[in-house]
């Protein structure tokens, strides 16, 4: 619902200088910020420490994108921290309404994702429960891959179905979002847009986050 929202990812920055990257983006809805297990996903960022570090650090709330395996045990953790929104995969939760219940009670926004070849059917029954849902346009794991336009009828379901029931739930998509992918997207009924290497790979991300907006604009 509304938006559209446009949060970079941080795993597009230079890690190294992070505090300077977050100044980058101060036009950004959120700061989108990845964590990944080398578990859940081959690949391995940060943990708590450095999420609680850009939590008081960023100008921009932030939007934590789990890529864990075990969120149960994990996922509280970053809602304690002071996130504004905590996303953990589907396919790691044991108990995800529950996750999501737990959460919500910590006051974060709860999210869940899906990968490519997860259907979102199965979260019909149980949107209210999550205040943002993520619909994957690449296999997490890595930034700079090309954005799956497969992916439009799973998202276009779900904005129908979110629809149809009167759900104010944020329907978010994340991987190869830049220029020439992020209408398509708008137009299956993302409200919410992730994007790595289109804003920190611009000379200006501001500048940047600015033309993804007008271009996600329905
Ligand atoms: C991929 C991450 C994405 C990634 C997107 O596993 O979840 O958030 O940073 O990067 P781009 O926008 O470069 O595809
Ligand atoms: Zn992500």
């Amino acid at each position: 619902a509304d938006g559209p929202r446009i949060n970079p990812s941080i795993l597009a920055a230079d890690f190294v200088n992070m505090q300077s990257e977050l100044a980058r983006i101060a036009g950004a809805d959120f700061v989108h910020v990845d964590v990944m297990d080398n578990h859940f996903v081959p690949n391995l960022t940060f943990g708590p420490q450095m999420v609680g570090r850009i939590q008081e650090t960023s100008p921009v709330p932030l939007d934590v994108h789990l890529m864990i395996s075990d969120p149960d045990r994990w996922a509280p953790g970053y809602a304690e921290l002071g996130a504004a929104s905590v996303t953990f995969h589907l396919e790691a939760a044991a108990e995800p309404v529950a996750l999501a219940r737990r959460l919500r009670q910590i006051g974060a926004r709860a999210g869940v994702a899906v990968k490519p070849a997860t259907p979102v059917e199965g979260l019909f029954d149980v949107l209210d429960e999550f205040d943002q849902i993520l619909v994957m346009t690449v296999e997490p794991g890595f930034g700079g891959q090309s954005f799956m336009a497969d992916q439009m009828p799973k998202l276009a379901r779900l904005h129908d179905e979110a629809r149809r029931r009167g759900s104010q739930v944020w329907l978010q998509v994340d991987g190869g979002i830049g220029e020439t992918t992020i209408a398509q997207a708008a137009e299956a009924g993302a409200d919410t847009f992730v994007a790595g290497s289109a804003v920190f790979g611009a000379d200006d991300p501001d500048a940047a986050i600015a033309a993804l907006r007008s271009r996600a604009g329905r």
